[in-house]
């Protein structure tokens, strides 16, 4: 089951998945505590064991006006590859949809590259590193078109 949750839920999956042996500070998104941003977490036997959050964060790769990033998606080690994160990015995109939202888009670790493009993601440019984290790809869907 997939809802909206508290920002401050998000940290712990975040940590666990993608912040592993690092301090909770490090789970804290610029934008997590705006009202412009959504977070959703999916719960497997009332325990949350995924997240995605949805930021308005404009980039200047991108034309259109209404652009949404999607951050922090984290599914727990022992609970991927069972069809969650499809799950929260469809309940992502069609929140993006329902705000008329045109493009998503967002900075992809490398090794997830192969989950968005099968969600029909496509790559934006050549691969950089973020500090600390590792070589991420731009990638985008265009979800709308007006
Ligand atoms: C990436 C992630 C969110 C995907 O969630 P998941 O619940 O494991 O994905 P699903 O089970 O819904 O997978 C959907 C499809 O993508 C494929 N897939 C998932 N992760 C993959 C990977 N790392 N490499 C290749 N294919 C992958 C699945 O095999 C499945 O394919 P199928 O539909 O042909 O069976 C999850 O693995 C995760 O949290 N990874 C660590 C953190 C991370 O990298 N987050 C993304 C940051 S940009």
């Amino acid at each position: 089951m997939i809802l909206p949750i508290h920002y401050q839920e998000t940290y712990v999956i975040r940590q666990e998945v993608l912040r592993k042996g690092k301090p909770i500070e490090t789970c804290y998104f610029t934008g997590d505590t705006e009202k412009s941003t959504a977070h959703f977490g999916f719960f497997h036997e009332e325990k949350l064991i995924g997240v995605i959050s949805v930021f308005n964060s404009p980039s200047t790769l991108f034309q259109e006006k209404s652009q949404i990033q999607i951050r922090g998606m984290a599914v727990l080690d022992k609970f991927q590859q069972n069809g969650i994160g499809n799950q929260l990015l469809l309940h992502a995109e069609n929140y993006c949809k329902q705000q008329k939202v045109e493009i998503i888009w967002f900075n992809a670790r490398e090794k997830a590259v192969q989950f968005y493009k099968k969600n029909a993601y496509k790559i934006l440019g050549d691969a950089f590193e973020i500090p600390e984290v590792g070589m991420h790809f731009v990638m985008y869907k265009q979800v709308m078109e007006y």
